[in-house]
This record gives structure tokens, sequence and C-alpha cells, in this order.
């Protein structure tokens, strides 16, 4: 477990008109996984090495756990950081079992342990240990090494988890699985994942906390949801595409937008006769179930218990903004 904190962060490149990180403010809780979100050369990586210090600030801190990093040792701080760079960047001349261990051998683990933990997880990014541990990366395909990369960046149980653009080079299936993955991880290990893209789908996919960044600076903090339905600036609109109806129906909840409505409307039918969803249930996926069952409303579930009835003019206001 393990909280970030950034205060005034700036770094500033020898020679650079103005810095690439230009003073950011930002609390990452522990266990969240928030998504860098801007366009490219917006300072995102340079932000991103700051926290393990590969690369130097030039004001604010930077705190992990509450503690100072510049006090803390680099070497030590990048063996309980894991990075997963924008190009993959394996070893081409170690074994797929080699590249993972890197950081457990550095950390004096003793062979057994790291094999099993290689083993473990190769499983975990869909890799069949049998086959792939001898091989090299030129033997893989780029989802594939991209996925070794990830398996590496874990290897030594993390409580931190940087990603660059990690599924840049690899197809819609392959990202959407890789993607569906890091969820899956992140809820299981609890680690604090930052997560850089430029793709907004993968943002709101993804995101528990979004921030979006321009020139150095962040523009918006906030849920996905929140960032679409309010977006605070006319870039951010844009950038995440506000209007678009389908894209909001898609990323808000039937609890986030129950959440402010009134609780205990009173039903006129059987409760039986009304679909019950969870309310992690997308509004686009309730609005399918409401066509399909020619339902008027349905029943948002919090925990097995009713928390909300939603109808359809409710759903309709809330796509339109
Ligand atoms: N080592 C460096 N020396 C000087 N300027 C740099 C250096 N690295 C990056 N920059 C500049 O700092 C700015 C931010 O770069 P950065 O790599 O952080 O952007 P980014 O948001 O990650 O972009 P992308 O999405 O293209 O990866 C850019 O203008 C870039 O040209
Ligand atoms: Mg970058």
């Amino acid at each position: 477990m393990a909280s970030i904190r950034f205060a005034g962060v700036r770094v500033a490149y020898p020679g650079a008109a103005r810095p690439a990180v230009d003073g950011v403010t930002l609390a990452i809780p522990s266990a969240c996984l928030a998504v860098l979100l801007g366009p490219s050369g917006c300072g995102k990586t340079t932000l991103l090495r700051t926290i393990n210090r590969l690369q130097p600030i030039d004001g604010g801190r930077i705190e992990i756990d509450g503690r100072d990093t510049a006090g803390l040792d680099p070497i030590a701080l990048r063996r309980r950081i894991g990075y997963v760079i924008q190009a993959v960047g394996l070893f081409p001349h170690l074994t797929v079992a080699q590249n993972v261990a890197v950081v457990p051998n550095l950390l004096g683990w003793d062979s057994q342990r790291v094999s099993e933990r290689v083993d473990t997880l190769l499983a975990q990014v869909s890799l069949d240990p049998q086959s792939f541990r001898d091989r090299y990366p030129s033997q893989l395909s780029g989802g594939q090494q991209q996925r070794v990369g990830i398996a590496r960046a874990l290897a030594a149980e993390p409580s931190i988890l940087l990603m660059d653009e990690p599924f840049g080079s690899v197809d819609a299936i392959v990202r959407a699985s890789l993607q569906k993955e890091t969820l899956a991880l992140q809820r299981r290990t609890g680690a604090t994942i930052l997560f850089v893209t430029h793709d907004v789908e993968e943002a709101l996919s993804l995101a528990d906390m979004l921030v979006v960044m321009r020139d150095g600076h962040f523009e918006q903090t906030g849920t996905p949801a929140e960032i679409l339905t309010h977006p605070a600036t006319p870039f951010v609109a844009e950038l995440v595409d506000a209007d678009d109806a389908l894209r909001r129906l898609s990323v808000i909840t039937l609890g986030e937008l129950t959440a402010s409505a009134a609780r205990g409307t009173p039903l006129p039918e059987e409760p039986g006769t009304i679909p019950a969803l969870d309310a992690g249930v997308s509004l686009r996926a309730a609005l399918a179930v409401m066509l399909e069952t020619g339902a008027p409303r349905v029943r948002v579930m919090h925990d097995g218990r009713e928390a909300a009835v939603l109808d359809l003019d409710t759903l309709r206001n809330a796509v339109r903004r």
C-alpha cells in the first residue's frame, strides 16, 4: 500500500522555453489507479519519472506514504516501484524468465522463490510458463513482449506501479485484454498505479482518478464520469469528447447516476418484474436491458440491496449534458 503526493512539482529542462512540468499538485490515494491523459509532449513521461527519481525535480516535493522521496535512496526506491516504459525495453540477450527475474535476483531472493515467482507472474499475464520461460524477446509478438514487461515490473511485488503507454504497440483486441488484466492485477495486489496514455477510451475505462494534463500543468482531475459530465475547460471537453452521448453512457455507472438522486422511490409494480442491475453497471448496459425487456425502469442494487430505482427519463436527462 502506498500513496503518492505531488506538491508544486516542477521540472525545467535546460534551455527549454518553459518548464516541462510546471508546478503540479495532486494526492493519489493508496490502491488508486490514476491515469494521466494528455497530448504528446505535455509532460506525462517526465512527471512519471520524477516519482522513481529517474528525473530530478527543480522545485516542489514528492511524497510516498508521507515521506519526502528526496531523502530516500534512489536505488532502493526504484526496486520498490515497478516501471513499464513506453518502449517495452526487455533485455534481448536474456530469456523471458531471466527478464522477469531481474529485480528479484537483485534483491537476493533464492532461486527456488525466484523461479516460482516467475511462473506465477507469467501465468498472471496469460503467458503459459512452460512455453514462454525460455524464449528470447525476439521470439515473441509485440503484445507478448509487453506482457513480459508488465510481469517484470510486478516481479518484486511493488506497492507502486508506473506504466507509461504500456499497450502502445498492440492491436485493439490484445489491448483490451491487457487492460482487463491490469485492472484485475490492481484489484488483487492493491498496488497504486499511475498509468500514462493518450488514448481517451483507455483512460476512461481504466481510471479511478483521471488527470488531464496540458502543457506541463493539470487541467482537471476527477473520476471519468465527473470529467465527462462536467469538463472544466473547452480543452478538456474536446479532449475527452464530452459531447459524445454514447461515450457518457458507456462510462457513467448506475451507482454514479443514482447517488445524488432521491432514494426509496416507491415501486408500483412487484419488484420481481423490474430488472435488477448492480450499481457498477454502465448506463449503456442498463439502457440495453431496458430496450430488450421493455421495462421502463430498473432497480439499482448495491451490495445486494436496492439502492434506487432508475427510470428512462432520468437516464435520458443524464445523457443530455
Ligand atoms: N531529456 C530532455 N531534454 C530536454 N527536453 C525534454 C527531454 N525530455 C523531454 N523533453 C521535452 O519535455 C516536454 C515533455 O516531454 P514528455 O516526454 O514528458 O512528454 P509526454 O507527455 O510523455 O509525450 P508523449 O505522449 O509524446 O510521450 C516535451 O516538450 C519534450 O520535448
Ligand atoms: Mg511520453
